[in-house]
């Protein structure tokens, strides 16, 4: 099986780049964002403070999440419900944010990750792709756009949802996430030794063909 992990912060893109290659290349797209929050929604749903570190591991056992895909677009399930649309919450974001430095989560999780590389050509997207979870990944991808163009697109993304905020506030709120998320003792989010950097701050079309490149030349043979 090709599997390809594409690591990167928040806001770079990952998740329409990642989307936008599967469908070209017919791989299947998994998001592990969508799983830390849909254990984040578990945790708010129990009345749990994410905080709250033994009670979020007792919880675990209870969490029981699976994957479907739909024309190689990935739904995803919380004991069958699906959850796709109520896990894309500034509130949720935050529990997922919480919840994902357990390293009981992640172990949680780490098995249905790999069950699906293991069973699927994929594109799978997230902090610990490269590092953790899929080591032997053919490609792996860092995504990387600039500071301030990644602010200003989750500022136009923040206000469109009717949210006020200015520029400024979502850039400091970013670099501080960005901190907690590249310093925290489990899989922080950094770069595997062997991940190719791309930059996905100029033209969509010319970064899905530059990958495309990278892919085609890494997996032939
Ligand atoms: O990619 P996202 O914003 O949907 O991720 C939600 C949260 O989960 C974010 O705080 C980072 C965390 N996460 C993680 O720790 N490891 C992953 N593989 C994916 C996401």
């Amino acid at each position: 099986m090709i599997n390809i992990a594409l690591d990167g912060p928040s806001g770079a893109g990952k998740s329409t780049l990642a989307k936008a290659l599967a469908a070209k290349l017919g791989y299947i797209y998994t998001d592990t964002g969508a799983m830390y929050r849909t254990i984040g929604l578990a945790v708010k749903r129990a009345g749990i403070s994410p905080e709250e570190k033994e009670a979020v591991i007792g919880l675990l056992p209870s969490v029981k999440i699976s994957l479907g895909f739909e024309n190689g677009e990935q739904k995803i399930y919380l004991s069958g419900e699906d959850v796709g649309g109520l896990i894309r919450t500034n509130e949720i974001s935050a529990y997922a944010s919480k919840v994902s430095a357990i390293p009981e989560v992640r172990a949680h999780l780490l098995s249905l990750q790999r069950d699906i590389a293991a069973a699927n050509n994929v594109i799978m997207d997230g902090r610990d792709i490269g590092t953790v979870i899929l080591p032997h990944a053919q490609v792996k991808f860092f995504v990387t756009v600039s500071d301030k163009e990644r602010a200003r697109r989750r500022y136009l993304e923040l206000i469109a949802k009717g949210e006020n905020t200015t520029e400024q506030e979502v850039y400091e709120a970013m670099k501080a996430r960005d901190l907690q998320d590249s310093t925290r003792e489990i899989a922080p989010a950094i770069p595997a030794e062997d991940a190719i950097f791309l930059d996905n701050s100029g033209d969509f079309d010319a970064v899905i063909a530059t990958a495309l490149e990278i892919i085609e030349r890494k997996t032939k043979n």
